[in-house]
């Protein structure tokens, strides 16, 4: 596990992005495994600059997405469908087709988990995963749980998640309760991992994951036994490991 502490939110988003570049220069035709949230935001917005500026092209880039809200429409605001148009696929070269996003408004969430399990098997496995966390240390939505699920699946959401997520609903009952993710398994599946980290309210959880036992309760810990993981966090993240020395 590689750790790299940045100054700032700026300095990780770059650092991140430069990662993400770094991939789809060496394979064009690679499969990135894409993340929402406030974490990756800033590395997407220097993916969009340098393929604006031609230096970087995703025109033969396939993506799968993590997770998303169950019941809201791809052209819902706070669906993750919307975050990925928004944020990256509608301001970059990649083709409509190429990008994947879970169907949060599938009339069986249960069959569309199996099938899009099928979705990542047929591309071959995914090059380079992005990965923000949660403040539980849950990864996509996979929530502390006593076992580790492995396929993509449906899942209640947790309290504490809805109660952080509330912030970009107009109220907390119009937060979704459910939502499809992928599993653990799918995720440790993928070649390499990047994870994005920013804050110091994440200090506690990027702590647990990464110094801390293995541990179903803190769903980011098995990333303990990736063999390729990155995680590029900002200094006030990544504190309490630097202050453990685990990083610096
Ligand atoms: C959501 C997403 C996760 C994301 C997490 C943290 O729960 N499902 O994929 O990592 O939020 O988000 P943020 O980066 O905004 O802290």
């Amino acid at each position: 596990m590689r750790f790299y502490v940045t100054e700032d939110y700026a300095q990780m988003s770059r650092r991140a992005a430069s990662i993400i570049a770094a991939q789809v220069v060496a394979k064009p035709d690679c499969v990135l495994g894409l993340a929402t949230g406030s974490s990756p935001v800033g590395a997407y917005q220097n993916l969009v600059k340098w393929n604006k500026e031609g230096i970087l092209s995703f025109a033969e880039v396939r993506s799968v997405n993590l997770d998303e809200y169950i019941g809201l429409s791809p052209e819902h605001e706070q669906s993750y469908r919307y975050f990925m148009q928004d944020n990256l696929f509608n301001h970059i070269d990649i083709k409509p087709e190429n990008t994947n996003v879970p169907n949060g408004l599938a009339a069986d969430p249960d069959q569309a988990a199996v099938d899009y399990e099928k979705v990542i098997a047929s591309m071959n496995g995914v090059d380079l995963q992005l990965l923000g966390m949660g403040h539980n240390g849950h990864i996509a939505f996979n929530e502390p749980c006593d076992e580790f699920i492995m396929d993509t699946h449906v899942v209640e959401l947790t309290e504490s998640t809805i109660k952080v997520n509330a912030r970009f609903f107009a109220s907390m009952d119009e937060v979704p309760r459910k939502a499809m993710t992928m599993g653990i398994r799918s995720i440790m599946k993928a070649k390499k991992i990047l994870v994005v980290v920013a804050g110091a309210d994440k200090a506690e959880a990027v702590y647990k994951s990464f110094a801390g036992p293995v541990n179903p309760q803190v769903p980011a810990s098995i990333l303990q036994l990736h063999a390729d993981v990155t995680v590029v966090g900002d200094k006030a993240a990544m504190s309490k490991l630097i202050e453990a020395g685990l990083a610096k």
